[in-house]
C-alpha cells in the first residue's frame, strides 16, 4: 500500500468536470494548489460526482474527468508530492455522504447560495435533488480526510461554513471523529469576473464567447477576449469597489493575482497609462501562464499510461484514509460491522 505522509498538515480540494477550465479557477484554486503542496499533505480530487448534479453526456464526463487530471499536473501539482485522484474511485464519498445528507438540516441546505443561484430559473421538476445536497457531499470530500485547510475561491465559503456545521453536529451527536476544517482563499483571484460582464463570476459555462479566458484556449484567442473586456468610460487605473468600475477592477485583479505585485506598485505602474495598455499587459501575464502549462498538458495527453498509473495510485493512497474514516464514522453511528 503506498506510504501516507502523517507529518504534514492536510489539505484537500477539488474541481468538477464540468467543463472547459477558466483562468477563474487556475486563480481561485489550481495556483494555490500549488503553492501549498511542499508545507501540506495534499489531496486533490476530480469530483465527478458534483458533476453529476446537473446531466452530463457520458462519453464527455469520461473524456473532461481526465483532462482535468491531467490539467491539475500541467498547472504544476506534482503527483510525487500530492495526491490527484478521481472522486468516484474512492466509493467512501458516496457513503459518508449518505451519512451526512441525512444529518444536514433541509434548512441549512435551502440556504446556500450556490443552490439558490443554480435553480433560479428552473421548475422544481427539473432541479434533480442532488443540487440540493451538494453541499453535503462536499462536507464528506473534505471530512473523509481529516483536511486541515481548503484552498479554493469565495464562492465556496458558505460550502465550507456548512461543513464545519455539520462536522460540530456530527462529532457533537456521536463524539470527536471529524476534524473542523479551515478555508483559504488566496490574496488576489479569489473570485475572477466574466470579461464581457464583470459584475458576473467567470464560469466554466457560461456559454458566451468573450466571457471567460479556457486554460486551453488558443493563445492568441485568450488575447483577443481580454482586449475584448469591457471596462467602463473612466480614465484613471486604480483598484475599485465600485460596481460601474468593476471590468477594470478586474483586469487588475487578474494582472495581480499573476504578477504578485502590490496594488499601490500596479497602480503606481499604470499612472498616465491608458486601458489599452492595462488589457495588452495582463493579457501578456496570462499568456505566459497558459503557455508552458498548455505545453505540458498535450505533453500529457500524449504520453500513454502515464495519467491512469497516477489516477491509479492516488486511488489506494486516498482509499487509505478515506476508507478508515468512513469505518470510524459508521462505527459510531451505530452501523453493525460486517464479520
Ligand atoms: P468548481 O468546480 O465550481 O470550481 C473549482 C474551483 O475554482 C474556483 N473558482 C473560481 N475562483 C475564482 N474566480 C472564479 N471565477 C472561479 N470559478 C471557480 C472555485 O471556488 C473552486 O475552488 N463545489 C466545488 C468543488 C468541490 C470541492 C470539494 C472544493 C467539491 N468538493 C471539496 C473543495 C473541497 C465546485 O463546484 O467548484
Amino acid at each position: 500500500m503506498a506510504a501516507v505522509n502523517d507529518s504534514k498538515p492536510r489539505v484537500l480540494s477539488g474541481i468538477q468536470p464540468s467543463g472547459n477550465l477558466t483562468i477563474g479557477n487556475y486563480l481561485g484554486a489550481l495556483k494555490q494548489w500549488v503553492e501549498v503542496q511542499h508545507d501540506y499533505d495534499c489531496f486533490y480530487c476530480v469530483v465527478d460526482l458534483h458533476a453529476i448534479t446537473v446531466p452530463q453526456d457520458p462519453a464527455e464526463l469520461r473524456q473532461r474527468t481526465r483532462e482535468s487530471a491531467a490539467m491539475y499536473i500541467a498547472a504544476g501539482i506534482d503527483p510525487e508530492l500530492s495526491t490527484i485522484f478521481v472522486q468516484s474511485h474512492v466509493p467512501a464519498h458516496s457513503e459518508l455522504a449518505w451519512m451526512l445528507t441525512c444529518m444536514a438540516p433541509i434548512g441549512w441546505l435551502h440556504r446556500m447560495t450556490q443552490f439558490k443561484d443554480r435553480t433560479a430559473k428552473q421548475t422544481q421538476e427539473s432541479i434533480g435533488a442532488g443540487l440540493l445536497n451538494y453541499p453535503s457531499l462536499m462536507a464528506a470530500d473534505i471530512l473523509l480526510y481529516h483536511a486541515d485547510l481548503v484552498p479554493v475561491g469565495d464562492d465556496q465559503n458558505q460550502h465550507l461554513e456548512f461543513t464545519r456545521d455539520l462536522a460540530q453536529r456530527f462529532n457533537h451527536l456521536y463524539g470527536e471523529t471529524f476534524t473542523l476544517p479551515t478555508v483559504m482563499n488566496p490574496q488576489a483571484g479569489a473570485r475572477i469576473m466574466g470579461l464581457d460582464n464583470p459584475t458576473a463570476k467567470m464560469s466554466k459555462s457560461e456559454a458566451s464567447e468573450n466571457h471567460a479566458v479556457f486554460l486551453l484556449d488558443d493563445l492568441s484567442r485568450a488575447r483577443k477576449k481580454i482586449m475584448r473586456a469591457v471596462t467602463d468610460s473612466h480614465r484613471e487605473i486604480c483598484f475599485s469597489e465600485e460596481p460601474e468600475r468593476a471590468g477594470v477592477n478586474n483586469l487588475l485583479t487578474i494582472y495581480q493575482a499573476i504578477s504578485g505585485k502590490s496594488n499601490a506598485a500596479i497602480e503606481a505602474h499604470f499612472a498616465g497609462k491608458g486601458y489599452g495598455d492595462l488589457k495588452r499587459e495582463t493579457a501578456d501575464c496570462v499568456l505566459s501562464t497558459l503557455e508552458p502549462l498548455q505545453a505540458r498538458y498535450y505533453e500529457l495527453m500524449n504520453e500513454a499510461g502515464y495519467l491512469d498509473s497516477v489516477l491509479r495510485l492516488g486511488r489506494e493512497k486516498a482509499s487509505a484514509i478515506a476508507d478508515e474514516t468512513l469505518k470510524l464514522a459508521q462505527e459510531r453511528m451505530g452501523f453493525l460491522a460486517p464479520s
